[in-house]
């Protein structure tokens, strides 16, 4: 063969293959349901699928969650050798609980995608990493790490949403933190949008009573605005259900059909699969993808395909060999196999019936069992807080040997402990989701913040060089303007709309404590201070972040 038509054989071979795997299809919303982009309803029939990370195995960490994460979609050949076993499941989606955007995720996500395989990928980390349920913030760090996990993802085509949150609350005295899930939806929407990307925005929730779910799930669809806008709702809600067992009854979903009877947004099953009747023989599938539950969900995904720990046992359908090479499936896997082979997937209603999706007011909080403002907190706000970093008396400067996430806790306390025996509060660093008062500088990252509340220390006391210093841990910030008198007014004049939301952008690479970021200097002030209600228990708030920082991690099961 001649060199050109060696190069036409091949361009007709590769045009044939092109045209032999047809892309995969874009899923969007209408009303409460899923369709593919041919009109087709659909359902997530999917598997959890992320090894367990290290487990911390301490009394602040009572569901087991991970510390770290093994990304599962960075490593091209694992994807390979498991998308056999999740072909012979026949699922269509994972669920995916951390990723690490530093890396290249070209492979697995190519090789999932040319198998009709979507994923939901959740935008958390582990310890840091995420909305903390004991002392919620949302906040430029965790932002930033949502963005650049979504310009990471963007480019493929089977990523079908992102999760902003997995069991961030769990019990009803933490549903004020469903303010700041609330805001996170609304921000990663407004950016999503703003890069033309249909992906949906989720959040994962651990099941729990009705009383306090219920209002929860209803808060994260709703419109704050009363004007039926889906600004700040999110387009998917997950529940992470446990509650059939064994060789259950369809009866044993009631409750939680009667309680999404009338949802508005698609829910689905974020994971399921009781583990107290091992193995388990997953004939819950054939309840959950049949009328009448499928007029009310999703579908589901399947926890785990890897083997995972939690505080109520081992879940898992694999086990993969020591040298990474081999999978071995397990009855779990085989019984999945069998009745996920069942499914035929429902097609009603029409996508022409589905009508548009409806965005009510939101429900009130009741002091009880529902905790959470309607009030939300701002954009965080990058050039905002860098701006201040710069201008800030008193820098947080950490050694380079320290671990910045883990030293932040104790020195907040410390630095808010002195400023308070000194006239001062922390209330502009607090938030507070049920007041819906949120301080100044509450959106800023820990170390912003932590410089701020040092600022305000060393400011209390005369500027004493000693009061700058936290054993090493701070340092006078020889240029800050003089024209900026003290912490309050390097906030006025950097943050000239404390309040504001906005569609936020990329963050610039190697962001952080840069100078030349304009942030809104306007010197306006807009009156501005601690918005006044943020609580006396700053101080105590800020301790926890530390104390119990393992946040809203991965593989979290509670009955
Ligand atoms: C909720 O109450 C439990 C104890 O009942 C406590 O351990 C937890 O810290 C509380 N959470 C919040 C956010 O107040
Ligand atoms: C197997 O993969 C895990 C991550 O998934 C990795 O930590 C481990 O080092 C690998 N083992 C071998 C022998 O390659
Ligand atoms: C979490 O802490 C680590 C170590 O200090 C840091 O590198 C990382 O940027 C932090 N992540 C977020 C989202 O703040
Ligand atoms: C910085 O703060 C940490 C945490 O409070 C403390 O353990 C450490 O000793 C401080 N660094 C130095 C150099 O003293
Ligand atoms: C938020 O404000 C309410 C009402 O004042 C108070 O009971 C609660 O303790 C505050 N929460 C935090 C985390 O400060």
């Amino acid at each position: 063969m001649r060199p050109t038509s060696r190069l036409v054989a091949a361009f007709a071979a590769a045009t044939a293959l092109l045209t032999s795997v047809s892309a995969i299809q874009t899923v969007s919303r209408a009303g409460r349901y899923l369709y593919t982009a041919d009109g087709t309803r659909f359902f997530i029939k999917g598997v959890a699928y992320q090894e367990q990370g290290a487990i911390a195995n301490d009394p602040n960490n009572p569901f087991l969650e991970p510390s770290d994460f093994i990304d599962p979609l960075a490593d091209g050949a694992a994807c390979t050798r498991d998308l056999p076993f999740l072909q012979q499941l026949g699922i269509n989606a994972i669920r995916v609980y951390s990723v690490d955007s530093t890396q290249n995720h070209d492979s697995c996500m190519s090789t999932f995608s040319n198998a009709g395989i979507y994923t939901i990928i959740d935008l958390s980390l582990p310890v840091n990493g995420s909305i903390d349920r004991d002392s919620p913030a949302w906040t430029t760090n965790l932002l930033d790490l949502y963005i650049n996990t979504i310009d990471v993802f963007s480019k493929y085509d089977n990523v079908l949403a992102y999760n902003v949150g997995n069991e961030v609350v769990i019990a009803p005295n933490g549903t004020a933190a469903a303010a700041y899930i609330k805001a996170a939806a609304r921000d990663t929407k407004a950016y999503l949008a703003s890069k033309s990307s249909t992906a949906l925005v989720g959040y994962a929730a651990i099941d729990g009573d009705d009383s306090w779910l219920t209002p929860l799930a209803n808060y994260l669809s709703c419109d704050t605005t009363g004007d039926n806008s889906g600004n700040n709702a999110i387009d998917l809600f997950g529940l992470n259900n446990y509650e059939y067992c064994g060789a259950a009854s369809a009866s044993a979903y009631d409750g939680t059909n009667t309680a999404f009877q009338n949802y508005n947004i698609p829910a689905y099953f974020s994971e399921f699969g009781c583990i107290t009747s091992p193995p388990r023989l997953w004939t819950e599938v054939q309840v959950l993808f049949a009328t009448p539950m499928s007029n009310i969900w999703s579908g589901g995904l399947a926890f785990s395909y890897f083997p995972a720990t939690s505080s109520q046992g081992q879940f898992g359908m694999t086990t993969i060999s020591a040298d990474n090479t081999t999978v071995t499936p397990n009855a779990d896997f085989d019984a999945l196999k069998t009745q996920y082979a069942l499914v035929q997937f429902p097609t009603t209603p029409a996508q022409s019936s589905a009508g548009s999706t409806s965005y009510p007011t939101c429900p009130v909080a009741d002091g009880v069992n529902f905790l959470a403002s309607t009030t939300l907190p701002p954009t965080p706000n990058d050039a905002a807080c860098s701006c201040l970093m710069d201008v800030l008396s008193c820098q947080f400067t950490p050694p380079a040997t320290a671990d910045v996430s883990l030293t932040v806790g104790p020195l907040l306390d410390e630095a808010c402990g002195l400023l308070g025996q000194n006239g001062g509060s922390c209330d502009s660093i607090a938030g507070n989701g049920s007041t819906g008062s949120y301080g100044t500088v509450a959106f800023c990252d820990p170390s912003t913040k932590l410089s701020f509340v040092m600022s305000e220390f060393y400011e209390a006391t005369n500027r004493n060089v000693q009061s700058c210093s936290f054993g090493g841990n701070a340092t006078i910030n020889v240029n800050a303007p003089s024209s900026v008198a003290n912490a309050n007014a390097a906030a006025t004049s950097c943050l000239s709309n404390p309040s504001a939301t906005f569609t936020p952008t990329a963050p610039s690479a190697g962001a952080g404590g840069s100078s030349g970021s304009s942030g809104g200097s306007s010197g306006s002030g807009s009156g501005s201070k601690a918005n006044g209600a943020v609580s006396d228990r700053a101080l105590v708030g800020a301790g926890l972040i530390t104390l119990l920082s393992v946040a809203a991690g991965v593989f979290t099961v509670m009955a």
